[in-house]
């Protein structure tokens, strides 16, 4: 951290003492839980919403400096990404700044002269892997000395990250965060010319670069960022410290993305948000999530989806809009993370138990048919069986039909990394298991109730497994592997569906649209 961010840092701090993370060290769970009635509030959510109003540029002036043009020329790039959709559009976004400096892509690691490590730092394996990567490049580099490697995303955020590159991997050549990709060109042509390691993070957040190329992976589904960042800060979360504050892009920029997209001839696209519902909050422009989505229903482009969804923003306009069908698709991801109320408090959610299944029950009325996957993490500090059997029990009153599901990580400088938790990893993943094998019926039972109907497939093409056959997604996103014509590509096809598996259906391809149970 410089001198710079260590001021900005304080000034958020001093502003808000109670966000003072020491004095919350090594609290058990009842202090913790007392701590969290009566004194703490998020970190800097009012701050981060007033300075969203002065601060916040859009700008539209991104070029490539004239000396890095063609620069690119006989070379290659690869990027390896981890972690969520966020992650892998930012990869699209910086193929697309390497490919406008003329470099090509590559997937071997052997011929290319710059390798990007994307990097993910929502839990401890993520982490991991890749510090072990880097380990890996390592002789690479030394065989190829003028190969430049550089650690990028969410893990270039946290400083221990970059003091353990510094120190422990010097012959990495550049670091730069996630608000900082649009000085891809600039950071390369000092990374090529000095001997020093180029170290460009945080800067000042909050900027939204509008005009940046982009290299997209597919031709028939986009992502389109609607918002960055995240102002929730639940306590077990690093994402609101490493991807920065909400803001939220113009409606007018993201109506043209998906314009342009569908000119294209794409036919889905998923708008990426940490808080999506959150979306629109930080403009002055009365306009939400909800709006944004029923001005899109009307564009041409036959799926939009969207993630993620909080529960605690997910308000009745969004509800209504998404009710009308056509391109609204009725499979909504809404992460719970616990079933237990007491849990969710400490966990800094802002909603308990019951509020979700108000929710919920909401969803259903205006959608009866609607599927609701989530996340949820087992082992959070202190979690107590009866705390765990709440989550089992409205995994099933909710009727989850997939979850991704993950075992506490502390996560540096966090407030519950703080906890002293008495609970073993032994008895998480035992949870964790048991968890999984309930989501894992559930899966299985809705799957079964696909066979011998029709459903409509947005081919993407052949399967990952078995070229022989063609794979593709449902509107409720179910995975399809059918038999079928190689023009189906790109195209949603009716499939009469023969076998349900645990997470995907098989089936072929069908002659009549009637009867589609979608
Ligand atoms: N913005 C999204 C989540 C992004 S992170 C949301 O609020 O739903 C994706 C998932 O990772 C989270 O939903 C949570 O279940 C999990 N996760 C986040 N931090 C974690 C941690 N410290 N340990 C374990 N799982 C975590
Ligand atoms: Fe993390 Fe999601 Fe909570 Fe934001 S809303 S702090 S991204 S879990
Ligand atoms: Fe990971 Fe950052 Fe996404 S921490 S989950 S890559 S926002």
């Amino acid at each position: 951290m410089n001198e710079q961010q260590r001021k900005e840092m304080d000034q958020v701090r001093q502003k808000d003492p109670k966000n003072n993370l020491e004095r919350i060290k090594d609290k058990s769970t009842d202090e913790f839980m007392k701590y969290f009635e009566t004194t703490y509030q998020p970190p800097n959510m009012r701050d981060a919403q007033r300075r969203r109003k002065k601060d916040v540029d859009v700008h539209y002036d991104f070029t490539i400096p004239e000396e890095m043009e063609g620069v690119g020329e006989d070379r290659k790039y690869l990027i390896r990404t981890y972690g969520c959709q966020m992650n892998e559009h930012d990869t699209e976004v910086m193929a697309g700044i390497f490919e406008t400096m003329g470099y090509e892509p590559t997937k071997q690691a052997e011929e290319a002269d710059i390798i990007l490590l994307n990097t993910c730092a929502i839990r401890e394996n993520a982490e991991n892997k890749v510090f072990g990567e880097i380990g890996h490049l390592k002789s690479l580099k030394r065989e190829n000395p003028d190969l430049i490697l550089g650690v990028c995303g969410c893990m270039a955020q946290e400083e221990g990250v970059v003091n353990r590159i510094l120190q422990k991997h010097p012959f990495i050549d550049m670091i730069f965060g996630t608000h900082n990709i649009h000085k891809i060109p600039e950071l390369l042509k000092e990374a090529m010319f000095s001997k020093e390691m180029v170290i460009d993070v945080w800067s000042k957040e909050g900027d939204i670069i509008e005009n940046l190329p982009r290299s997209r992976k597919g031709k028939i589904k986009a992502w389109v960022n609607v918002m960055y960042g995240c102002d929730k800060f639940c306590t077990y979360c690093i994402v609101p410290y490493t991807r920065g504050k909400e803001r939220s892009r113009l409606p007018e920029d993201i109506i043209q993305e998906v314009r342009h997209l569908a000119a294209q001839g794409y036919k889905e696209v998923t708008l990426l948000g940490q808080n999506v519902n959150a979306y629109g909050k930080d403009l002055d422009l009365d306009y939400g999530l909800g709006d944004l989505m029923d001005d899109l229903h009307k564009i041409d482009i036959p799926r939009v989806r969207f993630t993620t969804s909080h529960p605690r923003d997910f308000d009745d306009r969004l509800i209504e809009v998404l009710a009308k069908g056509g391109n609204m698709l009725d499979h909504i991801h809404l992460p719970v993370q616990s079933g237990s109320s007491d849990v969710l408090k400490i966990m800094g959610r802002k909603y308990s138990r019951e509020d979700y299944m108000e929710l919920v029950r909401k969803i259903r009325a205006a959608m009866p048919d609607a599927t609701l996957t989530t996340d949820i993490i087992v082992g959070f500090p202190n979690e107590t069986e009866e705390q765990f059997q709440e989550t089992l029990s409205l995994v099933e009153e909710v009727g989850f039909e997939a979850a991704y599901t993950f075992i506490f990580s502390p996560r540096e400088n966090t407030p519950a990394a703080k906890m002293r938790d008495k609970v073993s990893m032994e008895e998480k993943k035992e949870r964790l298991q048991r968890l999984n094998a309930l989501i894992n019926k559930q899966a299985r039972e809705t799957m079964e109730t696909y066979e011998n109907e029709i459903v409509h497939v947005l081919v993407e093409g052949e399967s990952k497994n078995n070229p022989d056959v063609l794979a593709g997604y449902t509107k409720r996103n179910k995975l399809v592997n059918f038999v079928g014509p190689e023009s189906a590509i790109g195209n949603i096809v009716p499939v009469r569906i023969t076998k349900a598996k645990t997470w995907s259906l098989d089936g072929e391809m069908a002659e009549t649209t009637v009867g589609v149970k979608e």
